[in-house]
This record gives structure tokens, C-alpha cells and sequence, in this order.
């Protein structure tokens, strides 16, 4: 049905301005309408159905990229039989491509739909600093998809899908806790806990010998993942004991799925699109986990909240959306999820990365050290009144971001015509 429609609306769109149309602005439209998720996007915001044509306005051609091949666009390059780059090391492309071609590249995802990427500051920016109330983030197609697919457990495509004035309602009701103070001091003292399971952790890691540890990657990962759930959640999960329990073998699994189909989705064709291919399957298995787990520690604290047990003291960021009289139970459901899913893997990467640094620049290392001391007495619990004062180190962190972020892309699409290094881009394209 939505491919009639899809077809339909494009002869009559072609009708009325045939002298604009190319049959690539054909397929980029029609690529658009097929997905309900981009349907009811273009809808919400109210944009006319013959946006889409002016992806080809002068500049956006001009924009240099690896060779696009009609339909299948520059996707090949990541092909593992004949493509020029790994999809498990996109930094490396990137960095590859940029070198090659400029600060600003053009890529072609299927039916040749143009995706922009800059790594000038400028330009960087320019399009976070737009004044829009509503910033559109692209959508994740996967994800909205497999959705719109499970209506029993999904209003939309949730936080970090949803467009316009339901993204700002879920990003409203969700997120206050999470940058309030109040809120995080109520998890001090398990993350002090974690720290002492952490420094145990590495302990075991230590080579008698040598006292080195030579891998400490995957243990920060569980420190991310329990610091997560911590937060996501409001309880300890035990990612830090030595043997995972089974719901937290199948959460760690689930996220590592998760990650992976959205990877496969966003650098191979889109064949999900049109039939349930394995990466359809590996994320609707993945996001069928996480919902599960998360609800298996949700309902014991919705069962505390209708009886009313949860004292005021006890606020967590999942309490308090779980409190919301504004959002339903499956709005409330999908967030948690989400967040879940979003901080798994950001926290480990950024204390690896965090303390390869510090570990490369000693003066860096021994100013923190005499920070530590003086704020705190030997075995002495972190407090609030520390991470206040705990300036160099809120300074490493900060300067940790500046010189190796975390997540290497943020992604939003243009809303007016904006110049970019030079190039005219149109809006509605996606620029990363
Ligand atoms: C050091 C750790 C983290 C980094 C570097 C990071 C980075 C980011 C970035 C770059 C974005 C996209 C922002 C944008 O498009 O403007 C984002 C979005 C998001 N992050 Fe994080 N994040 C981290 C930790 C977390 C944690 C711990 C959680 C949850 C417990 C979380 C939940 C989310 C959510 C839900 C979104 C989507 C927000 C929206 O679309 O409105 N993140 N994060």
C-alpha cells in the first residue's frame, strides 16, 4: 500500500514540476515515502512532499566522495570482498577519506541519497548552533522500523528516534533527572561500590611479576555497562562480579547485537527495508532482550511506586520517569530502554580512553594524584562535596572530550540552506 501511494505521489508530484525532476530525485523521494517511519517525519513537520527535490540544488553535486554507483551509491567501499574500508573501523575510513578528499565528503547511501560529512569546526558549529527548537536528528530507519512493527510494545520510535514535538515531549519528561544533582548524589554511595569492585577488578588483572595489567579494556566496559544500569535503572546489576549472572550475560549480549545490527544497517544496503533480512532479525532479537530485561527490573519499582514505598531519598533517574503522570507505560518502558542502550558503551570507551591518556602524560597523572589526596583521606567514600571540588580531574574529562570524543559523529539534517565549507546544501540533507 505505501508503495502505491509512494508511486502515486511521485508521478503527481512529477506532473507539477516536471522540469526539476531527474529520475534520481525520482528514487531518492521514493526511497523516502516507503518507510512509514520517514512518511509520518516528513508529515510532523509539516514538510511539502517536493522537499526532496531540491537535494540537487548547485553545490550539493560539486561536494567531492569515493565514486557512486547508480542505486547502490558509494556503499560499496565498505564491501568486504572488494570495498576500500572495514564497517568495524569507520574511524579509519573516515580519517582516509577526509585526507583524500577534504574537510567535507559527499557519500551516496542506497537509491543514491546523499549523506554529507564535515569535520570542520565551522561548519560544526554552524548546524548544532542553529537556532531551531526542535533539531532533527536523522531518524534510525532500523530501529523505527522494528517499531512501528511491535505497536503492542512501542507508541513511536522513542527518544532517540522520534522527531519534532514528541521528541521534545519524551526529551522533557525523561531527561530532567538525569542532570539533577540530587538525583545522582542518591547513587553515591554505589558508586563508591563500584569503584572498590573496579580496583578489585584490576587487582585480578595484575601480573604478579610485573604488577602491570596488560588488558584493561573489557574491564571498563562492565564498569560502563554497571554504571549504566545504575543510572538507567537505579540498581547494581553485578557486571563487576566474577561470574555474570545469566540476565546479565543475555543484557551485555543484547546491547553487543544491538550495536552490531545498527552498524550492518547503517553501512550495508538497506535490504531490512523491504524484508526481514539478519539484521532485521539480529536487532528485533536484540531490541526483544533489551525490553524484556529492562521490564524485569521495572516492574518490581512500578509495583514499589503504586504502593507507594519509594521514599522521596530514594529518587533515581528510573523513578522519576517511572513517576511521570504525563507519559504511558509504554512510553516510559521504551525510554528506559533507550537510555540503557545509549550509555552501554560510552562510558567504558571514554574511561579507556580517559585513562590511556592520563596514563600517556604523567605530570597530567601526578597533579591528579595530589588532587585526590588532599580532597580525600586514604579509604576516605567519594561525596558530593568532592566531585565539587574534584577540579583537575573534571578538567582531564573535559579535556579528555576535546582531544578524542567519545561518539565520532553527531548527525542532524539541514533545515534552510546553509553553506557549509564553501558548498551550497540544501535543506533536508542529512550531514554528519
Ligand atoms: C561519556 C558518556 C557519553 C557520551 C560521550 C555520550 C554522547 C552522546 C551523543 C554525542 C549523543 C547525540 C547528541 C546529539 O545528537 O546532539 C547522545 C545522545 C543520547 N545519549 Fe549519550 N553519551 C554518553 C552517556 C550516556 C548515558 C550514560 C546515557 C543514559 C544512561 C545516555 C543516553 C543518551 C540518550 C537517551 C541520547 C539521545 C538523546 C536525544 O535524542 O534526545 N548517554 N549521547
Amino acid at each position: 500500500m505505501r508503495l502505491i501511494v509512494a508511486f502515486v505521489s511521485t508521478l503527481l508530484a512529477a506532473f507539477w514540476e516536471p522540469v526539476k525532476y531527474t529520475w534520481r530525485h525520482l528514487l531518492i523521494w521514493l526511497q523516502k515515502m516507503i518507510t512509514a517511519a520517514d512518511i509520518k517525519f516528513a508529515l510532523k513537520h509539516k514538510q511539502t512532499l517536493f522537499a526532496l527535490q531540491r537535494v540537487a540544488l548547485p553545490g550539493l553535486k560539486d561536494i567531492p566522495g569515493p565514486v557512486a554507483l547508480p542505486i547502490f551509491g558509494t556503499r560499496w567501499i565498505y564491501n568486504k570482498y572488494f570495498g576500500r574500508y572495514t564497517i568495524t573501523k569507520i574511524h579509519e575510513a573516515y580519517q582516509s577519506m577526509f585526507k583524500e578528499y577534504g574537510q567535507v565528503i559527499k557519500e551516496e547511501a542506497f537509491f543514491n541519497y546523499p549523506v554529507i560529512s564535515t569535520c570542520s569546526a565551522q561548519d560544526i558549529e554552524k548546524l548544532i548552533k542553529f537556532p531551531s527548537k526542535f533539531p532533527l536528528r536523522p531518524p534510525n530507519g532500523i530501529v523505527s522500523k522494528y517499531r512501528q512493527n511491535t505497536p503492542g510494545r512501542y507508541n513511536d520510535g522513542g527518544l532517540t528516534n522520534e522527531q519534532g514535538k514528541a521528541w521534545h515531549r519524551l526529551r522533557e519528561s525523561t531527561t530532567h533527572d538525569m542532570v539533577n544533582t540530587r538525583v545522582i548524589q542518591n547513587l553515591i554511595a554505589d558508586v563508591n561500590d563500584m569503584a572498590i569492585d573496579y580496583i578489585a577488578g584490576i587487582n585480578k588483572l595484575r601480573d604478579p611479576d610485573t604488577g602491570r595489567v596488560q588488558d584493561i579494556i573489557e574491564l571498563n566496559r562492565k564498569l560502563g555497562f554497571e554504571s549504566t544500569c545504575l543510572l538507567g535503572l537505579g540498581c547494581r546489576v553485578g557486571f563487576l562480579e566474577d561470574e555474570l549472572n545469566p540476565r546479565v550475560k543475555r543484557l551485555s549480549q543484547a546491547t553487543n547485537c544491538l550495536f552490531e545490527a545498527l552498524n550492518e544497517a547503517n553501512y550495508n544496503l538497506p535490504l531490512w527495508r523491504y524484508f526481514p533480512n539478519s539484521t532485521y532479525k539480529k536487532l528485533a532479537k536484540a531490541e526483544e532482550d533489551l525490553y524484556e530485561l529492562a521490564c524485569e527490573y521495572l516492574e518490581p519499582a512500578l509495583q514499589r511506586i503504586e504502593e507507594s514505598y519509594e521514599p522521596e531519598a530514594a529518587q533515581t533517574v528510573l523513578i522519576g520517569i517511572l513517576k511521570r503522570s504525563d507519559l504511558d507505560d509504554k512510553d516510559k518502558k521504551s525510554s528506559i530502554v533507550d537510555f540503557v542502550s545509549s550509555g552501554m558503551n560510552t562510558i567504558g570507551n571514554t574511561l579507556s580512553l580517559l585513562l590511556y591518556l592520563i596514563a600517556k602524560n604523567p605530570d597530567a597523572q601526578t597533579k591528579l594524584y595530589e588532587e585526590i589526596n588532599n580532597l580525600l583521606e586514604p579509604d576516605e567514600p567519594i561525596s558530593a562535596k568532592y566531585l565539587n571540588s574534584a577540579r583537575y580531574l573534571k578538567a582531564c574529562v573535559q579535556e579528555y572530550f576535546r582531544i578524542l570524543p567519545t561518539a565520532p559523529q553527531i548527525a542532524r539534517i539541514v533545515e534552510s540552506e546553509m553553506v557549509l565549507s564553501g558548498y551550497q546544501v540544501p535543506e533536508w540533507v542529512s550531514i554528519v
